[in-house]
């Protein structure tokens, strides 16, 4: 019968047309789903006399099974095409060379910083870790910085919109010297610690940034003097620059924490800053005040304390002449170092 040969042309060029599984789903609803062209006509059986049902019937399904054929042939063809385009789309060149896993390395001014633990350490130093944020007793009152007293402005400090149990703002900590009041106020003396850490002031140039290492020391016996604090941080400074060939230098200077007050120079014999006087440290003999404020009795207990800066040192150390590439994070630079 010509109109049913002329629906599966009609079911073929509509399956071919269909350009995706989806498509295809909806076309054969229209063929062969429940009010699809295909039931309809079986639908129409009913009215036709039992000989002649017979006959068209059987015609009916011929032209529905050659429809299903022709669903199935397109099914097959449109998920072949996927899979094809999938395989292509997920190709990948196996002659590429691998890519290689680099390792991390460690931050110039980290491998300072485990540098004077090792170094410290080696001699009887242990290592303290302290809050950053700090109250204005152990950053500045403790280290004997009388209220509303100058010496407070020598540092220009960052506060935290927040009260310690005094009332007062607390801080970024403006130095590690706090962290000589927490830990000689948990330790019985012998007390020997450094406490390297991060320190924070309002200050940003070549040489200054708003945040800031320092490794602070502390030596408290009965008879720790000025001449400990000479031998030790020189020995420090022969180690930390693996040369002898340096003058270190304990120039007059003050600090409201210790009495009497030094700041550390020392020069090179060689090198690009060979002869030159470079200031690498504040230190002295701890204050009796301070002593005391330790818990301890300062006519028994004295020693030295010292405040280095940890960037300086590296600086020194690798020639470097702009401590903000310390903190740009750029691995040109920092690639350097490891
Ligand atoms: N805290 C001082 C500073 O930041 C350094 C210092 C530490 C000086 C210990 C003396 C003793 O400048």
């Amino acid at each position: 019968m010509n109109d049913l040969d002329a629906l599966v042309r009609a079911a073929g060029e509509a399956f071919a047309a269909a350009a995706e599984p989806a498509a295809l789903e909806n076309e054969k609803a229209r063929f062969l789903g429940k009010a699809g062209s295909v039931t309809e006509l079986l639908k129409g059986l009913a009215k036709l006399a039992p000989e002649e049902k017979k006959a068209q019937g059987a015609r009916i399904n011929a032209a529905k099974e050659a429809i299903e054929a022709l669903l199935a042939a397109r099914r097959a063809q449109l998920a072949e095409a996927e899979l094809n385009a999938r395989l292509a789309a997920e190709s990948f060149d196996v002659t590429l060379p691998g890519r290689k896993l680099s390792a991390g390395g460690i931050h110039p001014v980290l491998q300072t910083w485990m540098r004077i633990e090792e170094i410290f350490g080696s001699i009887g130093f242990d290592v303290a870790d302290g809050p950053e944020i700090e109250s204005d007793w152990h950053n500045f009152t403790a280290l004997n910085n009388p209220e509303n007293h100058p010496a407070r402005s020598m540092q220009d400090t960052f506060y935290v919109d927040m009260k310690d149990a005094d009332g007062k703002p607390l801080m970024l900590r403006t130095h590690t010297s706090p962290m000589q009041v927490r830990y000689a106020r948990m330790h019985k003396p012998p007390i020997k610690v450094i406490a390297p850490g991060r320190t924070y002031r309002v200050d940003s140039d070549a040489t200054h940034s708003p945040m800031f290492h320092q490794v602070e020391g502390l030596w408290i016996d009965e008879d720790i003097s000025f001449a400990d604090l000479k031998a030790v941080y020189t020995d420090f400074l022969h180690r930390f620059f693996e040369t002898d060939d340096l003058q270190v230098r304990f120039r007059p200077s003050f600090f409201p924490f210790t009495e009497p007050s030094a700041e550390i120079d020392m020069m090179f014999a060689t090198g690009p800053n060979k002869g030159k006087w470079l200031e690498i440290s504040g230190a002295g003999q701890v204050h009796p005040t301070v002593v005391r404020n330790f818990g301890l009795d300062p006519e028994r207990y004295t020693g030295f304390a010292f405040g280095s800066g940890i960037e300086r040192l590296t600086m020194l150390r690798y020639g470097v002449n702009d401590l903000r590439l310390f903190f740009e994070g750029d691995l040109r630079f920092l690639q350097q170092f490891n």
